[in-house]
């Protein structure tokens, strides 16, 4: 989960590779490193750290003149960040030069081999370790850098996205997939590579995305090749013009990407009802649910596989596809699904869940699920991603890039995407009456205006966040359909500010919990009107009763809680089905200001990387 950018062209590559590796530094960020080459001399420089370190680091230390260049920001997998384990690497010879997505498993293997035929390593990488590989294979094949990269990569066990450039050949990048994304950006005379189209989109609108197994020759002023590594038979590659613009990946006034995305949620949100939810004429269209209704209708149960945030999304699901539709639901990590030998039959349902589309376990889950025959439908974010493309079926949540390490609008329109689905599966069975699913999609199509109301409550939660900044834990508690959100808060808070919390069930409280709370534990519980509401005041009264500090997540206008809490954030008032929609909103705001207080770096939390693609 490193991201890789490359140019070759006609204009300087170093403007374009240092601003894209901005772009992706989503993607990792401890060290960051670049090579350019103007047809004479390689230059590169890499350093541990951001790439604003490299930039400074490369300005005072070479020039950067050059019409090919690659770079990279990684996310550390092998060897700790440091200059030496940066990327690109060069071979042995000095010759060659990759930059590398992904992990070789077999490197230890392979590096003893190369070590007997002399070859050396400055780094620990296993990226290292492949284009010395690359450099064996072609000096003792006699062949060119395409067939060795071909070669190599034949040999090689794991998952890879790279760019390898050869200084005997000033003119040509080579390029692979295997598990981790690449992209190539078509422009006039030039063309551009990357882990996502956002460092070439204001170069150029057509792109080509390398499928899994898939080699490129790019040649100056000469075009794209592509290959299959494994047969090496010729691809006549699939041409995509981008919807993605500069706007949508740029801050627009905010001091965060997180920031920003938490305020898009409301547009995010229409963005995804658009053409599905058609209130007026009562209907919900999805086309990946109407294709496969008969799948849908007959199906014994549905699994749902994803991690983080997205498995938080998921829980939401079970609630909601269990009440309206009355389908039984089963929440997995993927991490612990693909490894567990499940019992899937050909009549169960998975939904893979990813705002990325590359996370690399919830990816291998899906393989298994269709390997043991179930239909596996994709609620994914990325257009185009790989879990996108793998999936039999699907339908994107539509939220824009999020670019803010921490998920917020994805969240949201994951739920939106899968509430729509319970509700249209649920009218097909006949779950719910045609008056209650009007009366859903009415109360749907407000959503997006409450969740607006919602993010009023900012500024009171900024005091709240100023209040409890400082304390060493949180608890946060929920039920029923709430307590997947009160999971959800207590990760944003974990990711960005450092600080210890857990979500809970509100009555496991007393089940263990409640031991840790005294006169420093402030405890967020989410109380919103309907669903179990009485019952969930009653654990307000014992938190209170042990001296903890309350912060209530309640309906507008509530009595009860106010009346015992510290401190109560309202949302508007809404179905029970829907109030995570709203309840999520204050959440998000009090775990962006308490690590903005404790000055964290909120887009770019310590060791998180945007999209997981290694397991
Ligand atoms: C938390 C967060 C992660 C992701 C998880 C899955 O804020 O962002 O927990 O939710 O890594 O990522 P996707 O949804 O891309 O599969």
């Amino acid at each position: 989960m490193c991201g890789i950018v490359g140019y070759i062209g006609y204009r300087e590559a170093y403007p374009i590779v240092i601003k894209g590796l901005q772009r992706l530094e989503y993607r990792g960020y401890d060290s960051a490193g670049i090579a350019l080459y103007d047809g004479t001399n390689i230059k590169l420089s890499k350093t541990k750290g951001k790439v604003s370190d490299l930039k400074n680091k490369l300005e005072d230390e070479i020039s950067t003149s050059g019409s090919l260049g690659i770079g990279h920001t990684r996310w550390a997998t092998h060897g700790v960040p440091n200059d030496v384990n940066s990327h690109p690497h060069y071979s042995n010879s000095g010759d060659l030069v990759i930059i590398h997505n992904g992990i070789i498993e077999n490197y230890d293997a392979l590096k003893k081999e190369l070590s007997k035929r002399g070859y050396t390593f400055k780094s620990d990488t296993d990226t290292e370790v492949l284009i010395n590989l690359i450099e064996d294979v072609k000096k003792n094949e006699d062949t060119k850098l395409g067939k060795a990269v071909q070669i190599a990569l034949n040999q090689v066990v794991g998952a890879y996205a790279i760019a390898v450039f050869d200084k005997n050949k000033p003119n040509e990048i080579v390029v692979a997939r295997l598990g981790s994304p690449l992209a190539i950006g078509i422009g006039e005379d030039e063309f551009f590579i990357a882990s996502d189209a956002s460092p070439f989109i204001e170069y150029t609108k057509n792109a080509i995305y390398l499928e899994d197994e898939e080699m490129a020759i790019i040649r100056r002023n000469k075009g794209v090749k592509v290959r299959k590594i494994k047969d090496d038979a010729l691809v006549d590659p699939y041409m995509q013009e981008l919807q993605l613009n500069l706007e949508q990946i740029e801050k627009g006034g905010f001091d965060h990407f997180m920031l920003k995305e938490i305020y898009e949620q409301p547009e995010a949100i229409r963005d995804t009802f658009r053409g599905r939810l058609l209130t007026n004429q009562a209907i919900i269209k999805m086309a990946g649910v109407e294709d496969n209704m008969k799948k849908f209708l007959a199906a014994d149960r549905i699994i749902i596989v994803a991690c983080g945030t997205s498995w938080h999304a998921g829980l939401v699901a079970e609630y909601i596809f269990e009440d309206l539709a009355r389908i039984p639901v089963e929440v997995e990590y993927a991490s612990e699904f693909r490894y567990r030998n499940p019992v899937i039959t050909g009549n169960d349902i998975v939904i893979a869940i990813s705002q990325s589309g590359e996370t690399a376990d919830t990816l291998a889950a899906i393989k298994l699920a269709k390997s043991k025959g179930a239909f596996v439908f994709g609620v994914c974010n990325v257009v185009g991603s790989s879990i996108a493309r793998e999936t039999n079926a699907g339908a994107y949540t539509h939220a824009g890039p999020e670019i803010g390490v921490a998920s917020t609008k994805a969240f949201t329109t994951q739920i939106t995407v899968l509430s729509l689905m319970a509700l249209r599966l649920a009218r097909a069975k006949g779950t719910i009456t045609s008056s209650e699913f009007r009366h859903h999609l009415i109360e749907l199509e407000t959503i997006p205006a409450k969740v607006e109301e919602a993010l009023k409550s900012d500024g009171y939660v900024q005091t709240i966040a100023d209040i409890y900044k400082h304390a060493t834990n949180f608890l946060y508690l929920g039920r029923g359909f709430n307590f997947p959100v009160a999971l959800e808060g207590a990760l944003k808070l974990k990711e960005i500010s450092y600080i210890h919390a857990e979500g809970y069930p509100a009555a496991e409280m007393k089940h263990g919990p409640i031991a840790l709370i005294d006169e420093q534990m402030p405890v967020v519980v989410i109380a919103t009107k309907k669903g179990h509401y009485e019952k969930v005041v009653s654990n307000i009264q014992e938190i209170k009763s042990r001296k903890g500090k309350i912060i209530g997540i309640v309906t507008k206008g509530d009595k009860s809680v106010k009346e015992l809490a510290d401190h109560v954030i309202e949302v508007p008032e809404t179905l029970e089905c829907f109030s995570p929609l709203l309840t999520t909103i204050p959440l998000q705001l009090l775990s962006y200001h308490i690590a903005v207080m404790l000055d964290k770096n909120v887009d770019q939390p310590r060791n998180l990387a945007k999209s997981v693609t290694v397991e």
